[in-house]
């Protein structure tokens, strides 16, 4: 059995992105820079988005800028369209992510353009980032349920993780944005999409509001999905899901998977200690279980 698990560290771009208050620049490149230093392979590092959108990721040119980048690590942003991909090629990633979603509301909410019109907007980033050779990751948001529609049928996410592949995503994360959905529904869904995009280019993006995230990715795990997105102290949300809590929380995931016999290279000790001091750095408790008990020991 392949026990290696790539964990994508989300919590600078998804974890703050919903954030009210303003995060300093200064705050987010420690917070960065902390995460790679546990271990993390890759820290999706900020959005190229509209700021009148998403104003906590104005400043992602300059996140990008002053970075210490460490050797082996990659820093990922999102680029939802061609203005969004000059700045991060400006900022000299060698990803980025295009981000659509299984429902029409949510991709209309979210991004301005019906399902078809985003994948036609992406058609040209990918095409742009192949000719500079940076690699494009894929989201399908909504993946097992949305905000505005309810319930979403695989068949749904099936068509759009199938498009951004074919595309030429390297990688699909399938996002459950509000965190509605459970081990049996996430099965049934990976299931679905692993007729079409290979098991090897999934990814599970689990968000934790009614407390199933871990069991969600067990049960992607079982089916074989060997990349998970997750964020740091439980950070997040998204602007466009109402009522979406936050991802799940890393050291949570990290905990899972290394007593249960798998591997990810990232250090607990000093990811817990990064989750209470960006917890601290919000004022608020950390989310992640497993460092809200080994503070308290
Ligand atoms: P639009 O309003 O349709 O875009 O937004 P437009 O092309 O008509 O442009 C309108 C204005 O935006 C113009 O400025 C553009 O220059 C500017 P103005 O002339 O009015 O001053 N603009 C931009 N500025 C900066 N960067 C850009 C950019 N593009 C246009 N890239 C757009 C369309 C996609 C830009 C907008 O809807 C947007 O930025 N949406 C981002 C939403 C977002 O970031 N959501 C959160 C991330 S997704 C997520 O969290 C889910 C995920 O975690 C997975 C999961 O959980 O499921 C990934
Ligand atoms: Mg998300």
């Amino acid at each position: 059995m392949n026990t290696r698990i790539s964990i994508i560290e989300v919590g600078p771009r998804d974890g703050l992105q919903n954030e009210k208050q303003t995060v300093s620049v200064e705050t987010k490149i420690e917070l960065i820079e902390r995460l790679a230093a546990a271990g993390l392979k890759t820290v999706e590092a900020g959005a190229f988005v509209s700021p009148k959108w998403v104003p906590q990721m104005a400043a992602s040119d300059e996140v990008l800028a002053r970075i210490k980048r460490k050797g082996g690590v990659s820093y990922p942003v999102l680029a939802p369209n061609m203005k969004g991909y000059e700045g991060a090629r400006a900022a000299k990633v060698d990803t980025i992510a295009i981000f659509g979603a299984a429902s029409e509301s949510f991709s209309k909410n979210n991004i301005n353009a019906t399902i078809d019109e985003s994948l036609e907007r992406f058609a040209p980033v990918i095409a742009a980032a192949k000719a500079d050779g940076i690699r494009v990751r894929g989201y399908v948001s909504c993946v097992l349920g949305c905000p505005y529609e309810g319930k979403i049928s695989a068949s749904n996410v099936v068509r759009v993780a199938k498009a951004l592949y074919a595309m030429g995503c390297y990688e699909i994360s399938l996002g459950d944005t509000i965190g509605v959905g459970t081990a049996g529904e996430t099965r049934k869904m990976i299931r679905a999409v692993a007729c079409e995009v290979p098991m090897t280019a999934l990814a599970g993006h689990f968000h934790d509001t009614y407390g199933q995230a871990l069991a969600n990715i067990y049960g992607a795990l079982e089916e074989g999905v060997r990349t998970f997105d997750s964020s740091v102290s439980g950070l997040g949300g998204c602007p466009y899901a109402p009522g979406a809590s936050g991802n799940v929380a890393t050291e949570d995931v990290v905990y899972m998977l290394h007593g249960s016999g798998f591997d990810t290279g990232v250090d607990l000790d000093a990811l817990i200690k990064t989750s209470i001091w960006i917890s601290g750095q919000l004022g608020r408790a950390p989310a992640s279980k497993v460092t809200l008990a080994r503070a308290g020991q």
